[in-house]
């Protein structure tokens, strides 16, 4: 059938005067006294079908009942359109088929959404039938894409003298942040395995073997919460690398990412090197550990010459230890007092902020309800702090430092989107580094690793490992793009005694730490290479790049919110007699949220 094939897209001008057969779906149909005109579609592209019922009545017979989304066989000879009738928008639009033979290969029912445009249709009936979705235009081109992307990675990363290893997918469960999925086994009842959370453990080990540069796209499982960039199974491009140092890590990501991108044919092109920024700074200047980079609207801290200020919110918070700091919003002297007090402070006390202080700086001078609270000297402070001209808002938050940032950086972030103020055309890549080592557990006086375990800590920091952990910086970064956490990476541990610490300051004795991760730390006993390494989120990047919002775009057959399959109803229950062999037993549940399977003829 294929050698004979043409595709619907390819023909042009040139080839007219040519036979050729042509395979693929009907995309529309139009009859025109007595022509009829069918729109044939494949993967490459549509082509004009012509079928005269007086030059070829066998086909104009076949095609008599033809509906949309039949699929087609049809033979004929290309002809050049008139003038008048060229179709600039489309590839094919010189040409068109004149049918002379013409087969029905499937019929179709009509489909629960039109497959021929990219009209908005509700996504659990997409997911659904996901095939007919994966149909249209959008999806296939991202498809084809996320190919591209996939096979430029392998291309460069072997380039870079990285050698691609598949680690296993049921492994050992080891704790990595995210809820495990588990496996049971049928040979050994009550164990389990987990499938991987991130191939880390084993590409440290291929480090240990000397293998030296390993590299995998790597298929990962998390059982956590969704949101529209996260997904429980989704793709890494995996790295590791021995004998290096940041640096080594840093080229090797913007060269593979910048080349990867471009052979991809995404949007924008990405510069080399990326900026890069301390955790530190990007927390003081824009309240967050993935800042936007696409605008400006920074974090300023008003503390100092706020410090003796008669009004006693900002006092009253000085005083106990916390700080003032304040956004310009450009243009923001549009903003009411309605605005800001009701859509703005509750972004804020989102964030546990318990009040947004506003000025406006207007032509005739500074103005606000809390304007009366402050000398001239403070306004002006204010003023060349935030940079605010006349004709902008000036938004401030009071209170322990870690709320006024994430209270003013959740503004920022806010307010840009409201306001469009970043350019959408733009590529923001940054560098975050120095990340912190450990952040407050749960249990009260516990800490537990921002990054993993297996992180390194900055070397002027390892005297705080026993008495102020929670200041240590480690050498963990993360690439960031348009805010947006893309990838993160770090240099690990190699010096077992180094390692112990670490556990015992997340409350890890020396039984636990060989229960879990005793492999690993035998492994080191062996020499080790020093080794550090990374891991990029394909799917975020494939949306970045293709300028997608929700990452079930740039995956075949993505789970819905609810981590369900709807196509095929996965998850699913399964037969007693399989419980049974794995020796497991439900305890009686509430009922599930359970869906049904797609079956045919329906929609
Ligand atoms: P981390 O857990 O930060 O690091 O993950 C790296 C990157 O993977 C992507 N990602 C996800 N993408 C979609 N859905 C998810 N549920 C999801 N979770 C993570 C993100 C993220 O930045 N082993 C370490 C890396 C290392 O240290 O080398 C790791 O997995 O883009």
């Amino acid at each position: 059938m294929s050698t004979k094939r043409t595709g619907c897209g390819v023909p042009r001008a040139g080839a007219a005067g040519t036979e050729m057969t042509v395979y693929g779906w009907v995309d529309r149909r139009r009859d025109h006294g007595g022509l009829i005109f069918l729109d044939l579609r494949d993967h490459s592209g549509i082509l004009q079908v012509v079928i005269n019922p007086e030059t070829a009545p066998e086909a104009r017979r076949s095609a008599h009942g033809v509906r949309l989304e039949y699929v087609m066989r049809v033979h004929g000879l290309l002809r050049a359109r008139e003038p008048q009738n060229v179709n600039p928008r489309r590839d094919t639009g010189e040409v068109e088929l004149y049918a002379d033979d013409c087969e029905v290969l499937s019929v179709a029912s009509t489909p629960p959404f039109p497959v021929n445009e990219e009209t908005e249709v509700e996504e659990s009936l997409r997911l659904r039938h996901r095939y007919l979705d994966l149909r249209r235009s959008r999806l296939q081109r991202n498809l084809r894409c996320r190919a591209r992307f996939i096979a430029a990675l392998r291309e460069v990363m072997g380039e870079l003298g990285f050698t691609e290893i598949e680690t296993p997918m049921m492994i050992r469960a080891t704790p990595e942040g995210a809820r495990d999925y588990l496996v049971p086994s049928r040979l050994q009842h009550g164990s389990f395995y987990a499938l991987p959370q991130s191939p880390q453990l084993y590409k440290q080990l291929c480090m240990v073997a000397g293998l030296d540069r390993y590299f995998q796209i790597a298929r990962c499982m998390r059982d956590e919460d969704l949101r529209a960039d996260r997904q429980p199974e989704f793709t890494q491009l995996d790295l590791e690398m021995s004998f290096i140092d940041e640096e080594d890590v840093f080229t090797v990501l913007e060269r593979a990412i910048s080349t990867a991108w471009m052979s991809a044919g995404f949007r924008g092109t990405i510069s080399t090197p990326f900026p890069r920024i301390t955790w530190h700074e990007a927390m003081a200047r824009f309240g967050v550990d993935k800042p936007d980079m696409r605008f400006g609207m920074e974090l300023h801290d008003l503390s100092e010459p706020l410090r003796g200020t008669g009004f006693r919110v900002f006092a009253d918070a000085l005083a106990g230890g916390g700080v003032v700091k304040g956004i310009a919003v450009p243009g923001g002297a549009d903003l009411t007092r309605g605005d800001i007090e009701g859509r703005l402070l509750d972004v804020a006390k989102t964030f546990k902020a318990r009040g947004l202080a506003y000025l406006w700086r207007r032509d005739d001078g500074w103005q606000g309800g809390i304007v009366k609270f402050f000398s001239a000297d403070e306004l002006e402070a204010i003023g060349a702090a935030t940079g605010a001209q006349v004709g902008d808002a000036v938004l401030m938050v009071a209170d322990q430092p870690a709320v006024v940032a994430a209270a003013l950086g959740a503004l920022r972030n806010h307010l840009a989107r409201e306001r469009s103020l970043a350019d959408p055309d733009a590529l923001a890549m940054i560098w975050v580094t120095e990340f912190p080592m450990f952040e407050r557990g749960e249990d009260a006086g516990q800490v537990t690793p921002l990054h993993h375990p297996f992180t390194m800590l900055h070397r002027d920091d390892l005297g705080l490992l026993e008495s102020d952990p929670l200041r240590i910086r480690s050498r963990a970064y993360d690439i960031v793009l348009n805010g947006r956490e893309i990838g993160s990476g770090s240099i690990r541990i190699t010096d077992p005694t180094i390692q112990e610490r670490v556990f015992a300051a997340m409350g890890i004795g020396a039984e636990e730490a060989e229960r879990k991760f005793g492999f690993l730390l035998e492994a080191f006993q062996y020499g080790v290479p020093p080794h550090g390494g990374f891991a990029a989120g394909i799917e975020r990047l494939l949306m970045e790049g293709l300028g997608e919002e929700n990452i079930r775009d740039v995956i075949a057959f993505p789970k819905n919110q609810q981590a369900q399959e709807p196509m095929t109803g996965a998850p699913a229950p399964v037969e007693e007699a399989q419980l049974s062999d794995l020796g497991l037993q439900l305890r009686p549940a509430a009922p599930a949220l359970r869906i049904e399977p797609s079956h045919g003829g329906e929609g």
